[in-house]
């Protein structure tokens, strides 16, 4: 069986014995206040096209001197990446891009009408030099951080660095923090500057993803203008129910989201020395939910799992590497633990033939 993209795999859950490493998606359940509210919500009509006031103020606080005119809600943080490349469009204006990268970035831009070029991750990681060297011809970069698919934070002298460079250069930073809740190492640092376009999403931290709720926050007012404008004539206001939700998310102390990433940790442990218990080369993740060992033929690999071990695991491939599989660790440990165990059986059966 030839699976060519995730699209394959989006939506299937762990159903008739199948143990899921594929979607990006929290097993774990939403806080109970934003389903609290549903036995008396009572709100069908249009929204505002740039979102809902009380979910732009809560958001407003959470940033240093911001302001809730400068946020647009929007349709998760694949409509924000979209809208703030498309609102930056300049012909033939190349983007820089984390290569690995997540899957709809490349897209992304081509759906821009722009180009993308590539900064090499080593084992993850940013390389300053060669990243001074080839951004200087791009109009924006984008800075994932955690990342999907590597796991990996970038070191902060190096965002730092980043952060500087690009307003030296007048280059616009689309910095993704979908993952800035899940850090085991260190608090994330906020890219900050005129010239930063930060997204954000309600779909990892507070496990919301099908309710389709992120943000693109631009400290520049023309951006935000340009974005509503667009917003108007494609998907209008970003569903009102979930932007109600959003808004209780935003109340949740802060003390639930560290008892989440305690429990994201024990899985990142327990998946990252299983696997290297089973001989692969992988780093240890320092962030989101995801682990990258090194396969041999990793279409083979998603295949073979898939059909004869009921494993969803997603090629390399679809995120720019193809020497490597992704698993997502957003199950519960007991099916991490069956998981690794069908993998083991594969690796010893028949894996050395790939
Ligand atoms: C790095 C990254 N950015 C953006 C998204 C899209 O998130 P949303 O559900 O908010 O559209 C994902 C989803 O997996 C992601 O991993």
């Amino acid at each position: 069986m030839n699976i060519e993209n995730p699209s394959f795999f989006i939506g299937k859950g762990d159903n008739d014995g199948f143990i899921s490493f594929g979607s990006g998606q929290p097993d774990l359940p939403p806080p109970k206040e934003v389903y609290d509210i549903l036995p008396d919500y009572r709100s069908f009509k249009y929204g505002l096209i740039q979102g809902q006031a009380n979910l732009r103020e809560a958001l407003a606080k959470q940033y240093p001197n911001a302001n809730p005119d400068n946020f647009v809600i929007t349709n998760g943080a694949s409509e924000a990446i979209d809208l703030a490349l498309r609102a930056l469009y300049q012909p033939g204006a190349k983007i820089f891009l984390p290569k690995p990268y997540y899957y709809s970035y490349p897209h992304n831009v081509y759906l821009a009408r722009m180009e993308p070029v590539y900064y090499e991750l080593e084992n993850g990681k940013i390389n300053f030099e060669t990243f001074k060297k080839d951004i200087q011809n791009c109009r924006i970069v984008l800075i994932n951080s955690p990342s999907n698919p590597t796991g990996t934070i970038q070191d902060l002298d190096v965002l730092k660095k980043i952060e500087k460079l690009a307003q030296d250069l007048g280059i616009y930073i689309i910095s993704d923090e979908v993952y800035k809740d899940l850090i085991y190492e260190r608090e994330n640092y906020l890219l900050e500057n005129g010239n930063v376009l930060t997204v954000n999403s309600f779909s990892k931290t507070f496990a919301m993803c099908g309710f389709r709720v992120g943000y693109l926050y631009a400290r520049e007012k023309a951006i935000i203008k340009k974005v509503i404008d667009m917003k108007n004539h494609t998907s209008m206001n970003t569903n009102i129910l979930g932007q109600e939700m959003a808004y209780e998310a935003t109340k949740v102390p802060r003390s639930r989201i560290e008892a989440q990433t305690k429990i994201w940790k024990e899985r990142r442990d327990l998946i990252y020395n299983g696997l290297r218990d089973l001989g692969l080369d992988l780093w240890k993740p320092e962030g989101a939910f995801y682990v990258f060992p090194k396969m041999k033929n990793p279409s083979k690999v998603v295949s073979d799992l898939y059909c004869k071990y009921k494993m969803i695991v997603y090629n390399g491939v679809w995120f720019g590497d193809s020497e490597r599989v992704r698993f997502s660790y957003a199950l519960d440990a007991e099916k991490i633990t069956e998981g690794l165990k069908r993998l083991k059986e594969y690796l010893s059966k028949e894996y050395k033939e790939n």
